[in-house]
């Protein structure tokens, strides 16, 4: 199983490229089996998650061809033949994301058998927002031996409320609402960019949608949708990962393709850490002190602080002048990156969902293990700063979500090696 390999100390200075965004991809790859015409997606990132997806939607018959060299980012999909609406288990447990087909297929094919995705290392993360929208649609749905199997002729448009704010769930009842009969109304529905981005995609595939990036969208179900091409968002997530990389080293950045339109929450916090954060049309430049000062913060739904940029915060803190408190609201599970962060000398408690994070002059350089993506992403924060080695077992988790990890880094100055 491949590691990494960090030699702590660079400072990040120097420029990379931000990829397409993963929770924006998979999504809207799932919208290519709303219609019989080709969809053709471009910026779409090499990563494992979006692999995994691609085959599970070759194995319900869509015919997915892939461009390579340079435009491996561009993916062809062609559901004409969709023919087995099936989701396993064994495709469903590596990426609970792929509960996003659930949606698309009851819409288009008026049946769908997809497993259910079980508990994850940061939560139990259940579906039953996904299932109750789709009932309230005029879905039979069963749970049975471990699958959701929905079925209905034509769903029917519904007013909807989810007990939460779900993103994959808004992005489902957002996709199964496109070709029901009548309007859907989803109350407190994600207000997140890449919710956004689904919608262009699927208006620009002729579906009739308004009030995306808001916590009310309404959609009026068309007979059918046709092909188009669309281009992936950049990867908020990615390019605050790099952000806070630099921020902990005390460099100097420029990350091009990408944009600080979606990252507010997140700039303000890096700025309050003491670091210059400039926004260009389409790179942001950020300019880091020589320690940073601690920052508190909060995780919510969008436009507040992302859960997924929690971990790398804490790394951050580790290393920051003073003390910070940081709170998960999202996931009930999430902190399992502190005990790692602990094994490199953090000086970090839990309480519940809180962490107290006395930020340390240095970290120590030590083996670690990643336990899942974002986690991974601050235990790579954290080697960077560290003296001497680290290294970060189960890097697989990585290779879910960024393309390229060592290559960007290498841009940026950092010493990491992949170790097989
Ligand atoms: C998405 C993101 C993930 C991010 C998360 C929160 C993708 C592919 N993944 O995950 O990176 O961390 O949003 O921003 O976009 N819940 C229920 N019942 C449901 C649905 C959700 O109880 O039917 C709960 C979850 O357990 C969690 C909370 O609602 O506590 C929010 O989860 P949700 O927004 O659905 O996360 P995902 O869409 O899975």
């Amino acid at each position: 199983m491949d590691k990494l390999l960090i030699e702590g100390g660079a400072r990040l200075t120097g420029e990379t490229a931000i990829s397409g965004a993963k929770n924006a991809a998979l999504p809207i790859l799932c919208a290519a089996l709303l219609t019989r015409e080709p969809v053709t997606f471009t910026n779409v990132p090499q990563l494992n998650d979006i692999g995994t997806l691609l085959r599970l939607l070759a194995q319900m018959g869509v015919k997915v061809s892939r461009g390579s060299g340079d435009d491996a980012g561009t993916v062809t999909l062609d559901a004409s033949e969709l023919d087995n609406p099936v989701a396993t288990y064994e495709m469903v447990k590596t990426m609970r994301a792929s509960i996003l087909v659930l949606g698309p297929l009851v819409a288009r094919c008026g049946e769908a058998k997809v497993s259910l995705p079980g508990g994850c290392a940061i939560g139990a993360r259940p579906v039953d927002q996904h299932i109750k929208g789709l009932q309230a649609m005029g879905a039979q749905v069963a749970v049975e031996h471990g699958y959701v199997h929905a079925q209905v002729p034509r769903l029917k448009g519904a007013r909807l409320f989810t007990d939460m704010v779900t993103v994959t769930g808004t992005e489902n009842l957002m996709m199964a609402a496109c070709l029901a009969d009548g309007e859907t109304v989803i109350e407190n529905a994600a207000r997140e960019p890449e919710v956004v981005d689904l919608a262009n995609c699927l208006v620009a595939m002729g579906a009739r949608i308004s009030g995306a990036g808001t916590d009310v969208i309404r959609i009026r179900g068309v007979e059918r949708l046709s092909g188009t091409t669309h281009r992936i968002m950049p990867d908020r997530i990615e390019t605050g990962t790099y952000l806070c990389a630099a921020a902990a080293t005390g460099g100097e950045i420029r990350l091009t393709r990408t944009s600080s339109a979606y990252l507010d929450a997140v700039i303000d916090k890096l700025m309050d850490a003491g670091c210059d954060v400039v926004s260009e049309r389409d790179a942001i430049r950020l300019k880091a002190p020589q320690r940073l000062t601690s920052v508190s913060i909060r995780t919510s739904p969008y436009p507040a602080f992302p859960t997924d940029m929690q971990a790398q915060f804490m790394a951050i803190n580790a290393v920051a002048n003073g003390a910070a408190v940081i709170r998960e609201t999202i996931f009930e599970n999430r902190f399992m990156h502190a005990v790692e962060l602990q094994r490199l000398g953090a000086d970090i408690r839990i309480d519940g969902n809180t962490a107290m994070v006395q930020g340390v002059e240095r970290l120590q350089g030590a083996t670690v293990m990643a336990t899942d993506l974002r986690a991974s992403a601050s235990l790579v924060i954290a080697g960077l700063v560290a003296e001497g080695e680290t290294v970060i077992e189960r890097i697989y988790h990585l290779d879910r979500g960024y393309e390229r990890l060592e290559q960007k880094l290498a841009d940026l100055g950092a010493r990491v090696r992949r170790l097989a």
